[in-house]
C-alpha cells in the first residue's frame, strides 16, 4: 500500500487522503502540511518554504526531497503510506524511486485525480480549513454546520494564504508545467489509475476504492 494522491491544486487530494487512510489504516503524508506546519511553529524551513508557497511558486526539489525521504523511514511507513503533493516534478519522482529502490521498496499505485481547470478556481476560493485540526470545507460545496466553525473540534476555520485569485492562477500554470508530465512518467511504469474528480466526493471515493481494492 505505497500510495501516491495526484492532482492539480483543489482537485480534492486532501478531502480523500482523509478517507483514504481512515478506511486503510496508513499515515497520510502531505508535503504542502508539512511546510504549513513548519510555517506555523516559525522554524528556518518553513520561512524558506513560506517565500515560494506566497507565490504559488515550488519549494525547491532538493529541499522537499529531503523533507518526504526523511518523514518516510519513520516506523509508521512501514505497512505503506499515502503520499499527497509529493512527488511534483519528474526529479522528485525519479529521486523517490531511488530512495524506496534503495529500501527495497516501490510506489504500487499513483491515482491521478483530474478535475478540469475551470472548476479548481472556485474549489480553492471557497475553501475553508480548520486551524486547530486540518479538517477541510467549502462555503458552499461543504459548509460547516456554523459558519466559520469546525464540525469535527469546534476549532476556528480560516482561508489558507495562496488561495488568493493570484496565487491559484499561478499555482494551476505552475502544476500544467512541472507536475502534469508526471502523468506520463507513470503511464510509462505503468501503475497509475485515473480518476474523474470532477464527481461528487463520496462517488471520487468510491471510485479510489474501487482502483485500490477492497
Ligand atoms: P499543497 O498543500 O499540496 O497544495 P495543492 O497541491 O495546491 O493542493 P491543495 O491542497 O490546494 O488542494 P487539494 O487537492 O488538497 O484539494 P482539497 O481536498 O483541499 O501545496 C501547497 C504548496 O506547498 C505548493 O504550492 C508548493 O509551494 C508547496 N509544496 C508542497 N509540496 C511540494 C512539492 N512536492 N514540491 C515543491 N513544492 C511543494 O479540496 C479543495 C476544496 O474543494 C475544498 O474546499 C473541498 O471541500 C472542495 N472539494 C474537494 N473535493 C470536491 C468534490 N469532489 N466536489 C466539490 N468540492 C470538492
Ligand atoms: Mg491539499
Amino acid at each position: 500500500m505505497n500510495w501516491i494522491l495526484l492532482g492539480p491544486p483543489g482537485a480534492g487530494k486532501g478531502t480523500q487522503a482523509s478517507k483514504i487512510v481512515e478506511k486503510y489504516s496508513i499515515p497520510h503524508i502531505s508535503t504542502g502540511d508539512i511546510f504549513r506546519k513548519n510555517i506555523k511553529e516559525g522554524t528556518p524551513l518553513g520561512k524558506k518554504a513560506q517565500e515560494y508557497m506566497n507565490k504559488g511558486l515550488l519549494v525547491p526539489d532538493d529541499l522537499v526531497v529531503e523533507i518526504a525521504a526523511s518523514r518516510l523511514l519513520e516506523d509508521d511507513c512501514k505497512k505503506g503510506f499515502l503520499l499527497d503533493g509529493f512527488p511534483r516534478t519528474v526529479y522528485q519522482a525519479q529521486k523517490l524511486d531511488e530512495f524506496l529502490a534503495s529500501n527495497g521498496s516501490k510506489i504500487d499505485c499513483v491515482l491521478d485525480v483530474a478535475v478540469d481547470k475551470n472548476e479548481l478556481m472556485g474549489r480553492l476560493i471557497g475553501r475553508r480549513v480548520c486551524k486547530a485540526c486540518g479538517a477541510g470545507f467549502h462555503v458552499t460545496n461543504m459548509p460547516p454546520v456554523k459558519e466559520g466553525i469546525c464540525d469535527i473540534c469546534g476549532g476556528q476555520l480560516y482561508q489558507r494564504a495562496d488561495d488568493t485569485e493570484e496565487t491559484v492562477a499561478n499555482r494551476i500554470s505552475v502544476y500544467e508545467a512541472e507536475t502534469m508530465p508526471l502523468i506520463d512518467y507513470y503511464e510509462k511504469a505503468g501503475n497509475i489509475k485515473h480518476i474523474d474528480g470532477a464527481k461528487d466526493l463520496d462517488a471520487v471515493f468510491a471510485d479510489i476504492v474501487s482502483a485500490l481494492g477492497e
